[in-house]
């Protein structure tokens, strides 16, 4: 190949290399201000909290957000759900979450700053897998026994609705419950702590 060639070559690159950082720049100078509300990619990974709108999730509903690259469950509880919460207790491991992963300012029972509002880890204690909301009641594949819950399919570990683990699971823990607050009645922030709003 002659110099020509790689001269050429190697001015194609730069052009090209230049177009890209251009038009970079200019889509930076032009939304400055959305940058700074929308974290990135890696600053999510690192931990950046985010913002979840609860205002249309109905009760008996299950929104899941990202944090931390990791699932966390939003689940709106019916009073019908808080009711049953209680009878669970003499069934599960640690139902007043004394072992488990949640902040101070969470009831450890309930597993929540407000009773109807239940925000967990979508992250199996056993070995990291996403358990799977079950709200029904007695489903087939679940037995009779089953009054809604979280079950992790990778090896079966039952969790009720305030994530807390039965008994005799392969999982030892309830599920973490993250640091969180109330933005407003309809902003939860995942990621701050409630007191340091
Ligand atoms: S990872 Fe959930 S039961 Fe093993």
């Amino acid at each position: 190949m002659s110099n020509d060639g790689v001269n050429a070559g190697r001015r194609r690159f730069l052009v090209a290399a230049t177009s890209v950082v251009g038009a970079a720049g200019a889509a930076g100078a032009a939304i400055p201000f959305l940058g700074s509300w929308a974290p990135s990619a890696r600053a999510k990974a690192a931990g950046a909290p985010v913002r979840v709108n609860i205002s249309k999730v109905e009760p008996g509903q299950q929104v899941v957000a990202e944090w931390r690259g990791q699932p966390v469950f939003v689940l709106h509880r019916t009073p019908e759900i808080m009711e049953g919460l209680k009878k669970l207790e003499p069934s599960l491991a640690d139902p007043g979450s004394k072992e488990s992963d949640q902040p101070t300012y969470v009831n450890p029972e309930e597993r929540s700053i407000k009773p109807e509002l239940l925000i967990v880890l979508g992250v199996c204690t056993h070995l990291g897998c996403a358990p799977t909301f079950r709200p029904e009641v007695a489903p087939a594949d679940l037995g009779p026994e089953w009054v809604g819950g979280y079950f992790c399919a990778c090896h079966g570990s039952r969790y009720d609705l305030a994530g807390r683990v039965y008994k005799s699971q392969p999982a030892p823990l309830n599920l973490p419950v993250p640091p969180h607050s109330y933005e407003s009645d309809n902003i939860v922030i995942i990621g701050i702590d409630e007191e340091k709003v």
